[in-house]
């Protein structure tokens, strides 16, 4: 088992696997132009599944796929059919922005994606094209329609922005009524180039909940579900509300089981932590399974523990590498 310095047991991997994207949000990326990671830096397909594989005979059995956005790599239909022939992975998701997935859903149903975080900071149009700098509003939206259409389980993960969507928490959870999908409201992380709003725009997840119960009365917890949000659900609502409150939640890292492993195979064990470990480099020099297998456990060891969000440590990387 993948168990680190503090009881937590690991079992689900988040892979970013590429750090190029279709957008530029201005939380994710600079407004100067954007320095790529080269691409013999980025892992290939073989070194994530020979990763992946490792890590499910330790316990991992819950596997996402994010980016940048994981839709423009090529093959990632056929990397998802071999992660699937893994013994042991028996959640594959996908976190996307949504731009190109009105084309790509079929195919990813096909290929065995169950569950979609699709990304989605605002409902207006102007407001959309400003924060993510591209005018992709409709592409998302009939995204959204089809991906639910299609039956799979849908997040929509919303940045909460103090000055920026305040306006638009109603309207938001007004989706999770009627529809089974759940609308997830995520703290903004002032890490990388969310450090230009700084602490002063994130938006508490208290606050969202307070907004959220003054229009339509007390959320009730909902149950089950591993890991970082706390999910809620509207009285008679078909659908969910989910909050991710690392900037608020004293309890939040006792929640985390996850590891990440950036586009260029770094190991990194905490969102908020600086530190990774450069996996890519020692595989390329021929370690075997049986050593990276234990390299891999004895890194685990070092997840940092609880609070290092609220002490004001936070990491540097941008998201569009490490995959949120
Ligand atoms: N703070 C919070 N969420 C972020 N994301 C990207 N950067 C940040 C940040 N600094 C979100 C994306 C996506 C998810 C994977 O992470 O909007 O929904
Ligand atoms: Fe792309 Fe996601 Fe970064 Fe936006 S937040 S630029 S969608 S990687």
């Amino acid at each position: 088992m993948l168990i680190d310095g503090f009881s937590r047991k690991i079992r689900y991997l988040r892979i970013s696997i590429t750090d190029r994207c279709n957008l530029r949000c201005r939380y994710c990326m600079p407004d100067e132009e954007v320095q790529w990671l080269p691409h013999e830096g980025i892992m290939r397909y073989e070194e994530m599944l020979r990763i992946i594989h490792i890590c499910s005979e330790m316990g991992v059995d819950k596997v996402r796929l994010t980016g940048g956005e994981p839709l423009i790599r090529k093959g990632l239909l056929g990397f998802i059919e071999r992660i699937k022939e893994i013994e042991g992975i028996n959640d594959l998701s996908l976190t996307t922005n949504g731009v190109l997935l009105y084309e790509a859903a079929q195919d990813l149903k096909s290929a065995g994606i169950t569950r979609l975080n699709i990304s989605l900071d605002t409902l207006k149009k102007e407001k959309y094209s400003y924060i993510t700098r591209v005018d992709a509003f409709d592409n998302v939206m009939r995204g959204i329609e089809k991906a639910i259409e299609l039956g799979f389980i849908v997040k929509i993960n919303v940045v909460a922005i103090s000055g920026f969507n305040d306006d638009e928490i109603i309207n938001f959870a007004m989706h999770a009524l009627d529809k089974d999908i759940e609308i997830r409201f995520i703290e903004l992380m002032p890490m990388g180039c969310a450090a230009r709003f700084g602490n002063g725009n994130v938006f508490k997840a208290e606050e969202l909940k307070d907004i959220i119960e003054s229009e339509y009365g007390t959320l009730d917890p909902v149950k089950g579900g591993l890991g970082p949000a706390r999910v809620f659900k509207i009285k008679g609502a078909k659908g969910k509300i989910g909050f991710i409150d690392p900037m608020s939640e004293h309890s939040f890292c006792s929640r985390c089981n996850r590891i990440r492993l950036t586009a260029n195979g770094h190991l990194k064990l905490c969102l908020f932590s600086e530190d990774s470990i450069d996996l890519l480099s020692i595989m390329r020099k021929g370690i075997s399974d049986k050593e990276l297998s234990s390299f891999i456990k004895e890194s685990v060891k070092l997840k940092p523990g609880h609070g290092i969000h609220i002490d004001g440590k936070n990491g540097k990387g941008d998201m569009n590498r490490i995959g949120g």
